[in-house]
């Protein structure tokens, strides 16, 4: 029977636990997969830590990719054989074979291996609609992006140099600050020794950013309003350092005028075909040479504890993937 990991209990990377688990046949309206290679996302730590409450006993990860064993009588979409992603609820990604619901899955063309599209699905998706959707970046601009030799962060500046953008990167160690530049980063800064607001005043000649893209969320949020030109947007996505302290509205967000989104993936990709059109946009620039992606690290899945406790630990450097 296929391996995938599950969590009987919210904790530590020790609650990961390998099991065989009984996959069955699909649904109408699934296909069952076989996963070549995982997505590692720091959200599946927040699934496995409680921080984002899950129900118990759980499949965790939301990223795979991998060949379509059998498609459900009413996929019309899909055929036995073909190359897929996804980067979506229900969790249980971790695992050999799954079935998922046919909606969740893209396909992947020819030339993207599976390493590849579990490497850049999530990472591709999310700067996707950061940057053209929930903020729409133009050429010429100049924004601030956290945590930038992360994952999301190496694709981030990529995609907006692409466009005639410019970005400012944060990094928490000195040995990061060379990756975030060789990822198109114009100005780096170490936020664990530098105050990260006065250098991005200083680079901007007190102007102040546009906009501030921040998944670091705890240790950066309110430096990061501090950043914001008048009516700037703060892009509030994740949250590495734990979670957002309140706000004061009247203190932080009034005086400039600033506006405040905390966004998902869910809500910018809603049905197939926006999702398949995102994914398209990211393979695209990858098969175009605009985005190169390195995958830091391969792991394989029944070491995915090992995984959890280097990304905790700030040692991942860009995206890691699991081998099933
Ligand atoms: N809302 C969405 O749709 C969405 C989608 C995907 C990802 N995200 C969020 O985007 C962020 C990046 O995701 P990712 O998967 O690409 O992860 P990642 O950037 O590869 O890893 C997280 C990074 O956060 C930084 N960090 C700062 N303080 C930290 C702390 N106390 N503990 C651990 N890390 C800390 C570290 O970089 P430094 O050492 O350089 O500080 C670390 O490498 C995460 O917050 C994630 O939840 C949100």
């Amino acid at each position: 029977m296929p391996n995938s990991i599950v969590i009987k209990k919210s904790g530590g990377p020790e609650v990961l636990e390998l099991q065989e688990i009984n996959v069955g046949s699909p649904g109408p309206d699934e296909i069952k997969v076989t996963n070549h290679a995982i997505g590692l996302n720091y959200i599946d730590t927040y699934h496995r830590s409680g921080l984002y409450p899950i129900k118990l006993p759980s499949g965790i990860g939301l990223e795979a990719a991998g060949k379509i064993d059998e498609v459900g009588s009413k996929v019309t979409e899909f055929n036995k054989g073909d190359n897929i992603a996804y980067a979506s609820i229900p969790l249980g990604a971790y695992a050999q074979q799954r079935v998922i619901p046919a909606k969740i899955a893209v396909k992947v063309p020819d030339g993207i291996s599976h390493e590849l599209a579990a490497a850049l699905m999530t990472k591709g998706l999310t700067t996707n609609y950061l940057l053209s959707k929930t903020y729409k970046l133009k050429a010429g601009e100049t924004v601030l992006f956290h945590a930038a030799a992360g994952g999301v962060g190496q694709i981030f500046a990529q995609w907006a140099n692409s466009i005639g953008a410019k970005v400012i990167g944060t990094v928490g160690s000195d040995n990061k600050i060379k990756i975030a530049e060789e990822n198109g980063y114009s100005h780096v800064i170490n936020y664990t020794k530098d105050n990260f607001a006065k250098e991005v005043m200083k680079i901007t000649n007190n102007k102040g950013v546009p906009a501030v893209f921040d998944g670091v969320g705890k240790k950066t949020f309110h430096g990061s309003l501090e950043c914001l030109s008048t009516r700037g947007m703060m892009i509030s996505f994740g949250n590495a350092s734990g979670p957002l302290d309140p706000v004061n509205v009247p203190k932080e967000i009034q005086p400039k005028g600033l506006y405040l989104i905390r966004p998902s993936i869910g809500q910018y990709f809603t049905n197939r075909k926006e999702l398949q059109a995102g994914a398209d946009q990211i393979f695209d620039k990858v098969k175009f040479g605009k985005i190169r992606i390195k995958i830091s690290k391969k792991y394989k899945l029944v070491d995915a504890k090992d995984a959890h406790a280097d990304l905790e630990a700030r040692k991942l450097i860009g995206p890691a993937i699991l081998i099933p």
